[in-house]
């Protein structure tokens, strides 16, 4: 078994009975996505899920599981997604796969919220791993510029035909490529400003728990407390 398919199915066990569960994006969310269905399917369990992404959403519905929107449900109980960076004071970055928008709409409806990663992904510094920001396709020539005076080293994310990637609401992807993130919360307020910036994968004070897939020691837990 891989590290990411040990901490899917290690995330899945916190899902009980009637939750209404928030589902990451991603290949390793994938795994925790495929436990809670073969949980359904063998041990009964009822839950209602919440995807981040069409692609989690199509998946989803192959198992099985009934899903709502994030508008219609009154809450969320949990939500389980991947992350692309955790740094040692568990803020992190999320987006890789262009879903971050979403995962943060409904991470942030979430009563806890639990990031399941290899060990590759914590770090002391966030900030190696490209930063996404989702933009809105008019004027993001012009963000670009306005990241790159900045040397924020910004790249629209571009799929293989070399066409702007689009995310499921039709906005690019601007990657900054920053190597390291001294102040996230300062670059968070300032993406948070910027006019025709949607979101950013900077999640900060977001996770309640984080758990780690180690090749030398199995899985790790870590309740985050703040
Ligand atoms: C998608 C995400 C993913 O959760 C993140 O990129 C981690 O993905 P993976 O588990 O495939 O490494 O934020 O937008």
């Amino acid at each position: 078994m891989n590290l990411k398919q040990m901490v899917g199915i290690e995330s899945a066990k916190y899902v009980k009975d009637g939750m209404i569960v928030g589902l990451g994006t991603g290949s390793t969310a994938y795994y925790m996505v495929e436990e809670i269905g073969r949980r359904m399917k063998e041990e009964g369990l009822h839950i209602t899920g919440v995807t981040t992404s069409k692609a989690t959403e199509e998946q989803a519905l192959g198992l099985g599981i009934p899903l709502k929107s994030i508008d219609e449900v009154s809450h969320v109980d949990l939500t389980i997604d991947g992350a692309d960076e955790i740094s040692a004071d568990f803020q992190g970055t999320k987006g890789g796969g262009a879903a971050l928008l979403f995962e943060k709409i409904v991470a942030s409806y979430s009563k806890e919220v639990i990031w399941i990663v290899d060990e590759s992904k914590m770090v002391n510094l966030l900030g190696k791993f490209p930063l996404p920001v989702e933009v809105i396709p008019y004027g993001s020539e012009q963000l670009l510029k306005k990241f790159n005076n900045k040397q924020y080293n910004g790249k629209i994310r571009l799929q293989e035909d070399g066409t702007p990637l689009l995310t499921d609401s039709n906005n690019y992807i601007i990657d900054l490529h920053l190597e390291a993130i001294e102040n996230p919360q300062e670059l968070a307020t300032w993406l948070d400003h910027q006019v025709g910036v949607v979101e950013h994968g900077l999640f900060l004070n977001i996770v309640n728990r984080v758990i780690i897939g180690t090749s030398s020691e199995g899985v790790k837990t870590i309740e985050v407390t703040r």
